[in-house]
């Protein structure tokens, strides 16, 4: 059952149930293709650390640690509660995240998933070009900070060092309307300091300064790597690029929080308790049943008796009635 309750509160900080709980701008066909490539390099066994600029709440850092391997590092920065330094820079920090960015909430929502935090860095992205991350160590790197031209392009050099030969560098925004400072320093990158593309999705772009072929071919035998997807080539100048979309509906849910299990029976004692469901519950329940309908009958009728008050039960009798 993966039903959103975050209701808990953690100094005052919600607990996140579900990945879905953390707010964020990272969705399912990327956190499909995160895991594809981070599963794919394991399978490999290329080792190598982790680097994410730009975590917001956490969510795709969540993901992310979730392939750290044992002796590999991740990194994270991100300005959190403090300033930004550049007049660009703090205007959008205030108009996206200010209202709800503290570091102590991506604590919160990132210790739900996992035992122990990321090396943080609470500064621009630009601290890192003093060579604290050694060249070569990293086999990922993600870049979703500022959507600044000037400092993306300097993210872009700081991963680019950070990366070992094969490492994948996800870059997102690269083609949005709001953002045209990152769609300059992705192709300018392409264009001017050899950095290749691998597959492009409608949020992200993933390239490599090694050889994006063998990922290529993998992704094309796979159309993509899960049902719902489909990946189609291009070529630009000359050089082949896939292009990945759909509705991965049937990637493995990620594992719920630590909390879900007690948030889910408090939102369910509370909703007998009071006889109504808040709007919130209800769309937890709502989702929790779903959840419960597609796993095998005998699973989701244990989970539901264990777990849920009759109004969940009912719903979840429905849901199964109609698939
Ligand atoms: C789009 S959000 C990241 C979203 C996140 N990856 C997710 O999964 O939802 C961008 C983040 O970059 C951070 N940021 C913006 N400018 C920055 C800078 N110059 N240095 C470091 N972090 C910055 C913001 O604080 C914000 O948390």
């Amino acid at each position: 059952m993966t039903g959103s309750t975050a209701t808990t509160e953690n100094a005052g900080i919600a607990e996140p149930a579900v990945l879905s709980d953390v707010r964020g701008w990272f969705w399912d066909l990327d956190r499909h293709a995160f895991e594809w490539f981070l599963r794919s390099q394991q399978q490999a066994r290329v080792g190598g650390d982790l680097l994410e600029l730009g975590a917001y709440l956490g969510r795709s850092a969540i993901v992310m640690g979730n392939h750290l391997q044992p002796g590999e590092k991740f990194t994270v920065c991100d300005l959190f509660d403090s300033e930004a330094m550049e007049e660009e820079n703090s205007a959008e920090m205030a108009r996206s995240y200010r209202k709800t960015l503290t570091r102590e909430a991506f604590e919160v929502n990132y210790l739900a998933f996992h035992d122990r935090l990321p090396e943080l860095v609470q500064a621009p992205t630009s601290v890192l070009a003093d060579g604290r991350i050694p060249a070569g160590s990293c086999r990922f790197a993600h870049v979703d900070a500022s959507h600044v031209y000037e400092h993306v392009a300097g993210d872009i050099k700081v991963a680019r060092a950070a990366l070992a030969e094969d490492g994948v560098l996800v870059l997102d925004d690269y083609r949005s309307a709001h953002t045209p400072g990152v769609a300059a320093a992705t192709w300018e990158a392409v264009f001017t300091l050899g950095l290749k593309p691998i597959v492009l999705t409608d949020c992200k772009f993933y390239g490599t300064w090694g050889d994006p072929e063998p990922a290529q071919e993998l992704l094309l035998a796979a159309s993509g790597g899960a049902p719902g997807c489909w990946v189609h080539p291009e070529t630009i100048a000359g050089r082949q690029v896939l292009r990945m979309g759909g509705t991965p509906e049937k990637i493995a849910d990620f594992p719920v929080s630590r909390h879900h299990d007690r948030l889910v029976k408090e939102a369910a004692a509370r909703a007998q308790r009071e006889g109504t469901v808040r709007a919130a519950e209800l769309l937890a329940v709502r989702r929790a049943a779903a959840a419960a309908a597609r796993r095998p009958v005998a699973v989701a009728k244990r989970m539901a008796a264990d777990l849920l008050p009759p109004v969940v039960t009912s719903a979840v009798r429905r849901a199964r009635r109609s698939k």
